[in-house]
């Protein structure tokens, strides 16, 4: 089977960056990952990529004058290693529009909300703030700003009573490495298509179930 091949934009944890490596290591996944790059040199995701015998790459972007000048060393680095898709997992840096338009559509990215509701930081704080019974994830297509574009596939995730962010975060993180794996096998198959800046899935099937927060009787 011809793989898809990917590289992993990361800054930290690299939870995501996990989901993706053990999707990869089932040898039916159509996708593999040719490159981790990490703008942050201590980012833990490295070891996990090392651990998986993938090559990595620490691109400090303090080392640039530049945005555009930091954004063409990513974009250097992603060409040699031959990645034809580039999965943001945790990567703390706004690309430039340059950048993002070099890789449309072959750019996507992961947020810990149902977007477009709460783009940007402290999503869950603000998630909890705002008294909304369902958060989730979203897998996107990249545009110039931030946490918008063409959205994949989202998760739903009901939000408990009782939740502080950490409990939210930690729910929704389980999603994330469902839906982030998820994302990247569609594209892999050749089954998503970005039609007027939204995207069609060949072959999707949505869940036909209904969910109510709280559940009566509880
Ligand atoms: C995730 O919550 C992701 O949605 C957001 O940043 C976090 C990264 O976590 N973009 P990890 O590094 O993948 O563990």
């Amino acid at each position: 089977m011809k793989k898809l091949k990917i590289g992993v934009l990361i800054s930290g944890r690299g939870s995501n960056l996990q989901a993706l490596i053990d999707a990869c290591a089932d040898p039916a996944f159509p996708a593999d990952i040719v490159a981790v790059i990490s703008n942050v040199a201590e980012a833990a995701g490295l070891a996990r990529a090392k651990d998986a015998g993938i090559s990595t790459r620490v691109i400090d972007h303090r080392q640039f004058d530049s945005r555009e000048a930091f954004d063409a060393a990513l974009d250097a680095e992603l060409k040699k290693s031959k990645a034809e898709l580039v999965c943001l997992a945790g990567f703390m840096r706004v690309l430039t529009d340059g950048f993002v338009a070099r890789w449309r559509d072959r750019l996507i990215n992961i947020h810990p909300s149902l977007l477009p509701a709460f783009t940007g930081r402290n999503t869950h704080e603000r998630v909890l703030k705002a008294g909304v019974r369902f958060t989730g994830c979203t897998v996107h297509f990249v545009r110039p700003e931030m946490d918008q574009g063409p959205i994949i596939i989202q998760a739903a995730v009901p939000v408990h009573a009782g939740d502080d962010a950490a409990a939210l975060a930690a729910r929704v993180l389980e999603a994330e490495h469902r839906i982030y794996p998820e994302a990247v096998r569609l594209i892999a198959e050749g089954r998503v298509r970005v039609v007027a800046d939204v995207v069609r899935i060949e072959g999707a099937a949505a869940p036909g179930a209904i969910l109510v927060n709280p559940e009566r009787g509880r």
